[in-house]
């Protein structure tokens, strides 16, 4: 379970501040693919920043089953953020290795035999026959799928996905939000996924935040068909489409 008690995160100081987040509440469940949408710098990365610890709130509490991660010694906080895997936009994958390179690193900077284990999971993301290839070979919904891989490597009970498929044509979308689906009814992932593109979110949450200027301005369980107005603001239009 992931908790946000009236958390608010402001960057900078003075007049130049930035407030990203302001006073959420909100608690994503076990197993659940929970959805953040809104405009871009409505604040949905720094929300999944929290999450991992890669961010700390300026005021309010990020619990993570029920720990205060702020409140935990430095050590303590690398290895929670080992149970948390994360996906991105643009892949993040060195160039200069392969894709099997790739999916073993982070087990490998743990000291483990790692090949097998990350052979295992270019296996379940359908990628092995690439193993040896370079990433620039590939298509952006292969690339996506080898940083799934490799997000899944340390077998994190979260994931937190950003934008996975923003760079991704819809094909590639759907084959990328299959793998995720897949994950999370294998491995019982809670994931998080964040997505200006509302259809995405529609496919394949539970529920879903939208967020507007860093205020919490829906949360919406994501079930019945899509309404035809489409008007008013995107938080307006957003929480109509998905509710
Ligand atoms: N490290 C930072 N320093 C200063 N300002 C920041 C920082 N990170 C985020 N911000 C600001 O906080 C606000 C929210 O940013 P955030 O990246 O969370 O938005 P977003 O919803 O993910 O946007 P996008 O859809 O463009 O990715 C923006 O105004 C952004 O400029
Ligand atoms: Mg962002």
């Amino acid at each position: 379970m992931i908790e946000f008690r009236d958390v608010s995160k402001t960057f900078g100081q003075g007049r130049s501040s930035v407030t990203a987040l302001d006073g959420i509440d909100l608690r994503i469940a076990e197993h659940e693919m929970f959805g953040v949408v809104g405009e871009s710098g409505s604040g949905k990365s720094t929300l999944l920043r929290l999450i991992n610890h890669l961010e700390t709130p300026t005021t309010g509490t990020v619990l993570v089953d029920g720990e205060e991660q702020a409140a935990l010694p430095a050590r303590e906080r690398r290895r929670r953020r080992q149970d948390i895997g994360m996906v991105f936009q643009q892949f993040n994958l060195l160039a200069n290795s392969t894709v099997l390179d790739n999916v073993a690193m982070p087990l490998r900077l743990r000291g483990r035999r790692g090949r097998e284990q990350a052979l295992q999971m270019l296996e379940f993301v359908n990628m092995a026959h690439h193993r040896h290839q370079h990433p620039s070979r590939l298509s952006g919904g292969e690339k996506q799928r080898v940083a799934i891989a490799r997000a899944l490597t340390a077998r994190p009970r979260i994931l937190l996905a950003d934008e996975p498929t923003s760079a991704l044509d819809s094909g590639h979308t759907e084959e990328v939000m299959a793998v995720l689906q897949e994950v999370r009814t294998i491995f019982r992932t809670t994931i998080v996924l964040v997505s200006h593109e509302l259809e995405v979110i529609k496919s394949s949450c539970d529920r879903a935040a939208v967020l507007e200027r860093g205020r919490l301005a829906a949360l919406t369980d994501v079930t019945a068909p899509p309404p035809r107005r489409r008007s008013g603001s995107y938080a307006v239009r957003a929480r109509e489409y998905l509710a």
